[in-house]
């Protein structure tokens, strides 16, 4: 069976005090209470906090990750940081087509797909979110809306399609309390990962997680889910006790 991932998305949170204490406490929960080898972790952070946050976790088996990275290789691009930037802080997993950036900066699929490109070109895994929005949802459009989201990142990255992580998080999961249930999530990611058959041999290696307000109460049951592999994080990423018992049931 392959292990789960747990991923935090620390958004536009932190502070180089508060992410100390949060590693720290996060750190000395791994060694003693769990066996993290049978979950991957990772963390999202702020770009600012790469540098600090790739030496605070170095040998704790806690993985970097950014929350985004510019589908341009270098040049005047003011304010956007490049695939082979994240990778001089030994980042190793990148978020890409959060639907707060899809929202907020008006991504489309297709500058999506680039962004995964330049992820998997530089050695990175990135971490595409697809999900629809709670109009889309109430007028029965998911399937459409994250298959069409997911198609633009596999037709732009051909074979290397087993290498990415797929995030399935519905937009009005995220932040509100109101998490998909495990079933509602199930189907999605069942959808998702035919598409992915559909691409490659390999689907079955490719992880599948689910984020929506997925906490130390829910997650288990989420977790539980056959095509479920593992959870993006949002809130429950930047308390230690919560993330810590979400990391444990995604070991079990
Ligand atoms: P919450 O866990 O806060 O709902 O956020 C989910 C998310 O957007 C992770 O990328």
């Amino acid at each position: 069976m392959k292990q789960k991932l747990i991923a935090g998305n620390w958004k536009m949170n932190g502070g180089l005090a508060a992410n100390k204490a949060l590693l720290h406490e996060l750190q000395q929960g791994l060694a003693h209470a769990l066996d993290s080898k049978h979950a991957q972790v990772a963390m999202c952070v702020p770009a600012v906090y790469l540098s600090q946050v790739q030496q605070l976790v170095m040998g704790s088996g806690i993985n970097l990750g950014a929350q985004d990275v510019s589908m341009h290789e270098h040049g005047a691009y003011t304010g956007e940081t490049s695939a082979s930037m994240l990778k001089d802080f030994a980042v190793r997993y990148v978020i890409v087509g959060h639907s707060e950036r899809r929202q907020n900066h008006g991504e489309t699929d297709v500058q999506v797909a680039l962004k995964a490109q330049r992820a998997l070109s530089a050695g990175m895994t990135p971490i595409v979110c697809v999900g629809e929005t709670l109009s889309e949802h109430e007028s029965g459009h998911t399937e459409d809306v994250v298959k069409r989201q997911l198609a633009a990142v596999i037709h732009a990255n051909g074979h290397c399609i087993s290498e990415i992580v797929v995030a399935y998080e519905p937009v009005w999961a995220i932040g509100t309390g109101k998490n998909a249930t495990p079933n509602q999530a199930q189907e999605v990611h069942a959808v998702l990962r035919a598409q992915l058959k559909a691409a490659t041999s390999q689907a079955e290696r490719v992880h599948i997680l689910y984020g929506g307000s997925m906490n130390a109460a829910n997650a288990a049951e989420l977790l539980s889910q056959p095509d479920i592999d593992g959870g993006l994080i949002g809130g429950a990423s930047l308390k230690s006790a919560d993330f810590l018992c979400i990391i444990a049931a995604a070991a079990r």
